[in-house]
């Protein structure tokens, strides 16, 4: 990896070539991902109160929080607009929407440092989406709801590009409810010590995006910057890739298989017909 592409013009196919050579894309805001970000911001504020609260465990316990956050995550997921303004998303950047498909957008809100004191090294532990069962052409879509700062933003550790990590993901469990809990579920680790410099922050404005291949080694910065941080994940992979086991590098992963039936096609959001285990992690180095 050695290039961030700023508001590139670059077709879906090219794009995609050069996210699973590790380059990085970042995008200024787009009218289909402020209408995204919109919604998401009607539910927060509905249920954390508005405007939207940029230090959301401000009066909260830890029980609260973790509830409400709950109900947001499902909130979004779920509602009846998600998919709609998710395809007119990807429509919006070029993809072919009969060969794209995706999961439901994943809420990620970062408190404070220190606030979740047995929640928070799970967030902050380097990993790449690939240990979590994905195939190696699994492309992660980072878009912050609201402004953020180089102190609560993701870090990427480039040194991990090529090389591997030890670790964990043999014994990921995909059948774990995670996207419900996900705070409590049980995700891959390091199992040795990662050398986290040099480490690249991308800092972007809310309804901004941030495109990288599920392969990077990336970790969530401890958040000292003193505000709430409030994010959607969403992750696409293209068919044609999948099937053919194109994608990123596989240095590490030994994760059992890949969750690609809870993927919706973006142009009928039929879901995804499984490939095979080895054609999805037997991945072409390029
Ligand atoms: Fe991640």
């Amino acid at each position: 990896m050695n290039t961030i592409y700023f508001d590139s013009s670059a077709q879906d196919e090219v794009r995609r070539q050069q996210l699973y050579a590790g380059q990085l894309f970042v995008f200024s805001p787009r009218p289909s991902v402020i209408a995204l970000c919109q919604l998401a911001r009607d539910l927060i504020e509905a249920t954390l109160g508005s405007p939207i609260p940029q230090r959301a465990e401000d009066g909260l316990s830890v029980k609260e929080f973790l509830v409400a956050e709950s109900s947001l995550k499902q909130q979004i997921m779920h509602h009846p607009q998600t998919k709609l303004l998710i395809q007119s998303l990807l429509q919006e950047f070029g993809c072919d929407l009969s060969k794209t498909y995706f999961d439901l957008p994943q809420l990620r809100i970062m408190p404070y440092r220190g606030y979740l004191p047995n929640g928070e090294g799970m967030f902050h532990d380097p990993h790449r989406d690939t240990w979590y069962a994905a195939p190696q052409c699994i492309i992660n879509w980072w878009i912050p709801i609201c402004d953020f700062a180089s102190e609560s933003a993701l870090a990427f550790h480039p040194l991990y590009w090529k090389e591997p990590a030890q670790n964990d993901s043999e014994q990921f469990n995909q059948g774990q409810d995670y996207k419900i809990n996900f705070r409590e579920a049980e995700f891959p680790h390091p199992t040795e010590k990662v050398v986290i410099e040099p480490e690249i922050r991308v800092v972007c404005p809310a309804s901004g995006i941030l495109l990288f291949s599920g392969a990077q080694m990336h970790s969530a910065v401890p958040n000292t910057s003193g505000l709430t941080r409030y994010s959607l994940d969403l992750r696409t992979i293209h068919y044609d890739d999948a099937v053919a086991g194109k994608g990123a590098p596989n240095v590490d992963s030994h994760s059992p298989d890949a969750l690609l039936t809870d993927f919706i096609q973006a142009a009928d959001f039929t879901h995804f017909l499984n490939v095979t285990e080895s054609q999805m992690k037997g991945a072409v180095v390029l």
